[in-house]
């Protein structure tokens, strides 16, 4: 029985701390829930795409790379990856930021951009960014868990995992999957308890994923040290969200992401969360974060509910990114674009890791969409602002011009969001004309293209942009 794993008192001492009574039977050690607000799950039940090609993200993704001695534009593309490289640090202004210029030049160099584009890309996009700066001490085989999490260790650890890999003849790809997956587990802990820096992708919103993503997708070495240097600087304790592969089970249980954002919507333990937090703080969520929402979604560690639940996933963080705001003022969270830009670099991830770090990732970004769910304040999702959306004779060309050419095309999160959902359609299809989820993505690029005006969610003046409840009448 599952639940013996944990004792009861636990389940207990989880369940109360969020105004929940529980009463554990012993004898037959299922939980009984008496949750304080009713539930109901009144965003729109959860709904499944049409059959689709999914079975491919077990497959590779297409391959980028080519010859650059036969492809110019690659050749221009691959200089300025390794000009970033050398000269910019991976976080910058006061360690917060993300250098993003590595998805804005893939993203357009995918999208087709010109070598002058590429050039014009890497000039805007690396006005702001900074040198790297010696960090307070050097990493060494032997030390090198010693400082994860800190970011001054930035510049210490790419060269500790760059002078790794020169030790395995330059084989990037055994170094970055031996620091990833390698596994520590503290003394007295668990077995499943371990750290393996894979399991912290989804931190520091789901930057290190999205990096290592790209490294994946386009072979490169220089990204891929990268992006473990992301994760080892960003590691902290989602893991332990995800980590217990038998968790204490509530009595209502849910493989729906939708309904586990629906629970958040009804939660009146989250009723004051932006007027405590504030808005744009995600961090935050995880200081207290809703330990029985997460331990309720359960998927069996197997191929087909893996691939489903990720499906949903995509399709919810479409929905959640492009139809949150109020109707007649289109507006795009930056946080929630993370939700859409993490689930199409857990595309490239998964057919190189095993089911039960799928399973991992896939409850890790689950946890990354509740994060964000929270502490954009929990806007009502709309779906019929994209199943009702005209879009008139717009394809994939217009949105290939619309990342070339429109004035955000230097913006790295506007190229990142059109190229997943076009990523997403490739995948899953476009369902058959009649259904109500037919060309979704598309419809979705269109919107999020045509109608962007800039990012919005970093602080409390986008609470009034998103469509948020007003939970004035539950106090
Ligand atoms: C945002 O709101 C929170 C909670 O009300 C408050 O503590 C914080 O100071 C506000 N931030 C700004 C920048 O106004």
């Amino acid at each position: 029985m599952r639940l013996r794993i944990l004792p009861n008192f636990l389940v207990q001492a989880i369940l109360l701390h969020h105004g929940l009574s529980a009463v554990v039977d012993n004898s037959n050690q299922i939980p009984k829930l008496h949750p304080r607000g009713q539930i109901v799950f009144n965003m729109g039940s959860s709904w499944s795409s049409p059959a689709s090609k999914g079975q491919e993200i077990f497959k590779p993704a297409d391959a980028v790379a080519t010859d650059p001695s036969e492809d110019p534009r690659y050749r221009r593309f691959t200089h300025f990856l390794k000009l970033n490289h050398h000269d910019h640090a991976i976080f910058y202004h006061n360690l917060q930021y993300h250098n993003h210029l590595p998805y804005a030049l893939a993203s357009a160099y995918i999208f087709g951009g010109s070598r002058d584009h590429l050039h014009d890309v890497y000039e805007e996009c690396s006005k702001e960014l900074e040198q790297w700066q010696d960090s307070p001490e050097e990493i060494d085989p032997d030390n090198w868990r010693a400082h994860l999490g800190d970011k001054r260790y930035q510049r210490a650890y790419l060269s500790f995992f760059e002078d790794e890999m020169e030790q395995r003849g330059h084989d990037w790809k055994a170094t970055l999957w031996h620091f990833l997956t390698d596994k520590q587990v503290d003394e007295g802990g668990n077995d499943w308890d371990n750290h393996q820096l894979l399991y912290g992708l989804t931190e520091g919103i789901g930057h290190p994923l999205i990096h290592l993503g790209y490294a994946l997708e386009l072979e490169d070495k220089g990204l891929a040290m990268e992006a473990l240097a992301m994760a080892a600087v960003s590691y902290n304790k989602v893991h332990e969200l995800v980590d217990n592969p038998y968790p204490p089970l509530p009595f209502i249980t849910t493989s729906e992401i939708r309904e586990v954002l629906d629970k958040l919507f009804d939660d009146p333990n989250y009723d004051d969360i932006c007027s405590k937090n504030g808005m744009g703080q995600p961090s935050k969520i995880l200081d207290d974060p809703p330990y029985v929402t997460f331990y309720g979604y359960v998927i069996q560690k197997e191929r087909a509910a893996l691939l489903e639940a990720y499906q949903k996933q995509v399709e919810a963080s479409v929905m959640l990114f492009t139809t949150s705001h109020k109707a007649g003022n289109p507006q795009y969270d930056f946080f929630l674009a993370h939700t859409v830009t993490a689930a199409q670099a857990l595309r490239v991830i998964l057919p190189h890791v095993d089911t039960q770090q799928t399973w991992h990732l896939v409850r890790a970004h689950m946890v990354l969409m509740a994060q964000v769910y929270l502490s954009q304040c929990r806007p009502t999702i709309k779906d019929w602002f994209v199943d009702d959306y005209d879009i008139g004779n717009k394809d994939w060309d217009y949105i290939k011009k619309k990342a070339l050419e429109s004035e955000y095309k230097y913006d790295s999160h506007y190229l990142k969001v059109l190229r997943s959902l076009q990523e997403f359609e490739k995948l899953f299809g476009t369902g058959e004309p009649g259904e109500k989820k037919y060309n979704m993505y598309l419809k979705a690029a269109v919107k999020f293209a045509d109608e962007f005006s800039g990012w919005i969610g970093f602080s409390n003046a986008s609470m009034k942009k998103l469509d948020i409840k007003d939970t004035n009448n539950t106090q």
